[in-house]
């Protein structure tokens, strides 16, 4: 494989799934070798979707991809030897023992013998699973259930490691104690990670760069700094007593946009969001301003600019609310 060619790169993916669920409309990714790279949405944006195309578990209608240099069309084999997968959901078997799940799949990918052994061992250590190596994985802990997920995902060393949702579930201690473990593999020569997240936070303290994807496609990809970097100013969150219509939208946005240094008016139910060249400077005319609009306030909050804030510009919508939205709206 020619080393210097991307080790993902997808064009214009799209996967409908039956009842007209779109579930990729034009994914367009490019990930360089050895770096982290983290796609981030909610619920239902298609980060799954299109981790399994990837991987060769589902087949897109249309576009092409390879992955360490291998179509994943034409050569799923191959690229199956090249990657690691740690699934959503765990693949170990919870009857057998940490140490027999990392055997067989060690053996599944031909690693054999003395190799295996090394290995094996290896992994348990670094993934300080070794206490825990011959009790049976139904026995463990959320966080060495997805440890051992990892650790499977790397048996066979691969080139390109796709990790889909490595914490969800997990509790914060264990979450952090993850990041770690992850942030210890990027440093591995030429390994690449894919990973996919709903969390911010692991976004910005793991990845390299990152795609922000909303429905089925990505709406704006760099690294973490400079996505935060193009946001002006300060982001202030104003939670308001009550939710504002449609109407009432436009007539907010126009009064809170036209004060002084306020820009990027975002009004979103509950909450109005702006961003303003110097928050704590603009507060008291934004709390006039919805005051003279008939606007209660519950509360107010300045920040630096966040992942959060970029979503909010390039989608509309809070991070935060997103899920609740497709609960509620369930219109993917
Ligand atoms: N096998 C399937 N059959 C039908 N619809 C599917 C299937 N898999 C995914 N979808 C739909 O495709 C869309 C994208 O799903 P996907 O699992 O890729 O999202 P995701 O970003 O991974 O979400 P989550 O954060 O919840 O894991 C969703 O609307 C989902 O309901
Ligand atoms: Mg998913």
């Amino acid at each position: 494989m020619n080393t210097r060619a991307p080790a993902v790169a997808a064009r214009q993916l799209i996967k409908t799934y039956p009842g007209d669920v779109t579930a990729l409309n034009g994914m367009d990714l490019t990930v360089e070798p050895g770096t982290v790279f983290g796609l981030l949405g909610p619920n239902g944006a298609g980060k799954s979707t299109t981790v399994k195309i990837l991987t060769t578990l589902a087949r897109p209608d249309s576009g092409s991809a390879t992955v360490a240099g291998h179509d994943v069309l034409r050569h799923p084999d191959r690229v199956r030897r090249a990657i690691g997968v740690v699934a959503q959901n765990s693949g170990a078997d919870p009857a057998a023992t940490g140490r027999e799940n990392l055997r067989l799949q060690g053996r599944l990918y031909g690693v054999t013998g003395a190799d295996l052994d090394r290995r094996v061992a290896g992994l348990l250590d670094r993934f300080t699973l070794a206490d825990a190596a011959n009790r049976q994985v139904k026995g463990y802990s959320g966080g060495m259930r997805r440890r051992l997920d990892v650790a499977l995902g790397l048996v066979h060393r691969p080139q390109v490691l796709f990790l889909d949702e490595p914490t969800t579930g997990l509790d914060p201690e264990a979450r952090s104690a993850m990041w770690d473990e992850i942030g210890r593999l990027a440093g591995e020569e030429g390994l690449t990670i894919l990973l996919t997240t709903h969390y911010l936070e692991e976004a910005d303290r793991l990845a390299e760069r990152v795609a922000i994807v909303d429905r089925g496609r990505v709406v704006v990809e760099g690294t973490p700094d400079a996505l935060k970097g193009e946001l002006r100013g300060d982001a202030v969150h104003l939670e308001l007593r009550a939710a504002i219509g449609e109407a009432g939208r436009t007539l907010l946005k126009g009064a809170l946009g036209g004060l002084p240094g306020v820009h990027e008016v975002v009004v979103d139910g509950h909450r109005a969001s702006v961003r303003a060249d110097d928050g704590a400077a603009a507060m008291p005319a934004l709390l006039g301003a919805l005051e003279r609009a008939g606007v209660g306030v519950a509360a107010a909050t300045v920040a630096r600019p966040s992942l959060d804030d970029v979503y909010l510009r390039y989608t509309g919508r809070r991070y935060a609310q997103t899920d609740d939205l497709v609960l509620a709206g369930g219109e993917r």
